[in-house]
């Protein structure tokens, strides 16, 4: 088999066999096939996408590129959320601890930004001395005790999407159904969880821009997952506007511990508590949402689930002490601002200019190899419906040096806009979808 008949075979619309989607995978991560026919591949199926069946064969090729955590002789119930991926988007580091809180154990595998959206695992790394890259005695052991452990693909542990997921970041293949179903399906069934929460975002700062193909994507992310043996909610949720008031790296961490200490804005608690009341259904210590809803409240106002935050943090070598030293004060030195131009409301606040501001700021990635920097990003002091007079700040930026500032402002003043009237409420979770 040559790698090239392959690409052109998905380029022309045909479905790949079982046997060629393992060829390629399985050459890709031992380094027989380059990254440039991977890419080339990437983008034909991009463009064709795939069937079904296509979409299990590489979600399982993808699992079987490396070994599975081995959760036995730690109690369950394992139950993990995962995000298509969204800008401001924190729910995971407030969703983990506080569904430990309720006594469900969360093994949750992560990524890195991708395209203009952010990454936990560049999150979790702003905090001083914090590892994403645990063994997998390590990630058992702390799973075990604090009731959640965070990390990474890594070269033992799905490798394929490692390596997938890097490469699609940086040659515009991210938006694609069955990419993104088995490169999350894949991570989710390695690490060992029964039953999942999946947020599938729409709007302009998530991948499936209206809701439709948000509905496709939920819908491909339900069966792959059913048809793995996995129990699976999804619900979409709307990425028009940054989740929250902060975005990018340590920024996001410290609004993830606003939101543990009962001071998160509305709109990343409203999303993050939706979420939670299904892990805490899905758990089975909630009989409905409305159960859920409350007990996620009171694992917050108990402070038990910000004890689990900082539980995790020492078990995955942070320093809190440190992190909280910079809490409210990390921030570059390159820093600017963005006024409103008029009088009124603040009607919009683009997601997808803001995510490509923020990985022009240091928040992402240009290229593989590119490092983020975690001290950068933008803070959003006017959301949308809040009044704003013509020359107040509207968001607070830090970038990683004075060239990138002024490449970013610009995109970030043409992300706001102002009515004279306010604008109506978004609706935040429009839909949930869930496996029979
Ligand atoms: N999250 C992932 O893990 N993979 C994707 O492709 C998109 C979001």
């Amino acid at each position: 088999m040559r790698a090239v008949d392959v690409i052109m075979k998905k380029r022309s619309g045909f479905a790949l066999s079982r046997q060629e989607i393992e060829f390629l995978i399985g050459g890709y991560v031992a380094g027989s096939i380059p990254d440039y026919q991977v890419s080339a591949w990437a983008m034909a199926v991009f463009f064709r996408g795939m069937t079904p069946e296509e979409t299990g064969a590489l979600t399982e090729t993808m699992l079987r590129s490396g070994s599975t955590i081995d959760l036995s002789g730690i109690p369950g119930p394992f139950v993990d959320k995962h995000s298509t991926g969204g800008v401001g988007d924190k729910t995971s580091l407030v969703l983990a601890p506080m569904a430990a809180a309720l006594g469900i154990r969360d093994p949750m595998m992560s990524g890195r930004a991708l395209g203009h959206t952010g990454g936990t695992l560049d999150k979790l790394e702003s905090i001083p001395g914090y590892r994403t890259n645990l063994t997998v005695p390590e990630f058992r052991s702390i799973l075990a005790r604090d009731g959640f452990a965070m990390t990474g693909q890594t070269k033992e542990i799905v490798p394929a999407d490692r390596l997938l997921y890097a490469l699609r970041d940086v040659t515009g293949t991210v938006e694609s159904i069955p990419l993104i179903t088995a490169s999350i399906l894949s991570k989710k069934v390695a690490e060992g969880a029964e039953s999942l929460v999946f947020d599938v975002k729409f709007g302009s700062g998530a991948f499936m821009k209206d809701a439709s193909d948000a509905e496709k994507l939920a819908r491909s992310l339900v069966d792959t997952g059913a048809a793995m043996g996995k129990r699976i909610v999804a619900l979409l949720t709307d990425m028009n506007e940054p989740l929250g008031r902060m975005v990018g790296n340590f920024l996001e961490v410290e609004e993830s511990l606003d939101c543990l200490e009962g001071k998160g804005p509305e709109d990343l608690m409203e999303v993050t508590l939706e979420l939670g009341a299904r892990m805490a259904v899905l758990g089975g210590k909630a009989k409905n949402v409305a159960e859920g809803r409350r007990l996620c409240e009171s694992a917050i106002a108990s402070g038990e689930a910000k004890r689990l935050f900082f539980a995790n943090i020492e078990s995955q070598g942070g320093d809190a002490v440190k992190f909280l030293s910079l809490r409210g004060s990390y921030r570059s030195a390159h820093e600017g601002a963005v006024e409103a131009e008029g009088d009124g409301f603040v009607a919009a606040l683009d997601a997808w200019k803001i995510g490509l501001a923020g990985v022009t700021l240091g928040v992402g990635r240009n290229r593989t190899e590119d490092a983020v920097a975690p001290d950068v990003g933008v803070q959003i002091l006017k959301k949308s419906g809040e009044p704003v007079r013509r020359g107040e700040k509207v968001m607070r930026v830090w970038a990683k040096d004075e060239a990138s500032l002024d490449a970013a402002l610009p995109l970030l003043r043409s992300a706001v806009s102002v009515t004279a009237a306010p604008p109506e409420k978004r609706i935040l979770v429009l839909k949930e979808i869930a496996s029979t």
